[in-house]
């Protein structure tokens, strides 16, 4: 066998890394081999702290052993099964057990490979759900500025993220954006939700005003706004947002591909924040970042509309050939096993506060601008180096990983969202560690 820690590839030319500076990588590659609970080890042996839960989705934290045998296992047994006119158990068990702990009134789940796939499968339910009721006109759909909506055409129309979006042309047509409701000369360090920043969701009012209800489908938003630097829903925002879709027969689409699975303390934002939306979309903590899966989850009032018409007709002409993959399947199952027996889908609520003091007191630090958190999240925003956008939070990223602290970075900002398991002594070494950094930074 050959030992992972001894390769060091020799040509780094071929794999076109995703979002990632490409050029700057290869000229001093950051290699991981291995990873176990809250560390990773990197290719030269360093014990690696990790700050992200990978990219926001190992929230059960590294090589936790139900799930990697549940993997084996299933990958013996039943390596694939048609996903289209045929079933396997394992779909079927982790659909209930996602029914289970999603918030009341949400009742079915459509499978997906990522968050991306998440979004454009429920954007698309949205528009076929109105025309299946005779509304086909609803067609319209409503994103908001500085949302991620995943990569793929409907998640980055709907989504507002600039350099996402300018590269690739007209996108989906019939899309507008509500604003973003990130103002810091408002709501500066706050803890958890800002006060200022309700009224922001009776844009909704103006669109209508401008496009019609009759035209407009769904509104989507990420109930917390983690890719774009962890922007917290200001106090009574959401609700509003649920008032005014429900009062127009607007869907409103929770996008909980990072706030699902425990992130903010609760199984998902929608029960944290006490709105019901009428469709979820996850993926990441779904099988705790192993195995590519997501899905969409929904109100039996959306699956019913569907459910019409001759019984040997498809109902809804969607799906991927790995949708409920037993592979990923069996994964997600074990996942959740592992959050029920470690309590992970609400320890985030235990540690909040400790994590809330740790952050805060980077407060008066150099560059530091704002500091926001809610869960077991932290954005640690930096003045920007002047006509240099981003360098800084660059640097501090790279510093952090020399000193074996894992981070991440969007703009100017940290964006910090570490395993769910995570100690209070690995709190203090995260924090610890960026302000160091942040106190030799240029
Ligand atoms: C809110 C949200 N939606 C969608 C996505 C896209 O997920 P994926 O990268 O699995 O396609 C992400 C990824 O970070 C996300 O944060």
């Amino acid at each position: 066998m050959t030992d992972a820690r001894s390769i060091a590839p020799n040509d780094l030319r071929a794999f076109w890394m995703p979002f990632t500076a490409n050029r700057q990588f290869k000229s001093n590659p950051r290699m991981f081999v291995a990873a176990q609970d809250m560390h990773y080890t990197t290719q030269d042996g360093r014990q690696v702290l990790d700050g992200t839960a990978g990219l926001w989705c190992c929230n059960a934290g590294h090589g936790r052993p139900k799930i990697t045998e549940a993997i084996r296992q299933q990958a013996g047994e039943l390596d694939y099964a048609p996903a289209f006119q045929m079933g396997h158990p394992k779909a079927f068990e982790l659909a209930n057990r996602l029914v289970d702990i999603a918030p009341e009134g949400i009742d079915h789940v459509f499978y997906t490979n990522s968050g991306s796939e998440s979004v454009d499968t429920a954007l698309k339910i949205a528009i076929a759900y109105h025309r299946a009721r005779g509304e086909g006109t609803r067609t319209r759909l409503i994103g908001r500025e500085r949302g991620y909506h995943g990569v793929n055409f409907g998640g980055i129309s709907v989504g507002g993220i600039v350099a996402n979006r300018k590269h690739y042309g007209t996108l989906l047509t019939g899309v507008d954006h509500l604003p973003h409701t990130h103002q810091p000369d408002l709501n500066a360090f706050t803890r958890g939700q800002p006060q200022h920043g309700e009224d922001l969701a009776d844009e909704l009012e103006r669109l209508v005003a401008l496009h019609d209800a009759s035209t407009i489908a769904a509104v989507i938003v990420e109930p917390m706004a983690g890719s774009t630097g962890v922007l917290i829903p200001p106090k009574g925002y959401l609700k509003r947002l649920r008032e005014i879709t429900k009062k127009h027969g607007i869907l409103l689409i929770f996008d909980e591909v990072i706030t699902g699975f425990g992130r903010l303390g609760s199984p998902f934002a929608a029960q944290h924040y006490d709105v019901l939306p009428d469709m979820m979309t996850t993926a990441k903590g779904l099988t705790n970042g192993v195995i590519p899966m997501g899905a969409v989850l929904c109100t039996s009032d959306i699956h019913d509309a569907f459910m019409t018409g001759p019984e040997n007709m498809i109902e809804l002409f969607h799906g991927y050939t790995y949708s409920g993959n037993p592979m990923a399947a069996a994964a997600g199952i074990a996942t959740l096993d592992t959050y029920a027996e470690d309590g992970l889908l609400t320890r985030a609520a235990e540690l909040a506060p400790y994590w809330e003091d740790a952050l805060h007191s980077l407060k008066g630090l150099p560059h530091v601008i704002d500091i926001r958190n809610t869960g077991l999240i932290g954005g640690i925003e930096l003045e920007p180096i002047a006509g240099a956008p981003t360098k800084r939070a660059f640097q501090a990223f790279l510093d952090c990983y020399d000193r074996g602290v894992l981070v991440r970075t969007t703009g100017d900002i940290i964006a910090l969202s570490p395993p769910l398991i995570i100690e209070k002594s690995h709190i203090d070494t995260l924090v610890g560690t960026i302000a160091d950094v942040l106190k030799q930074l240029d």
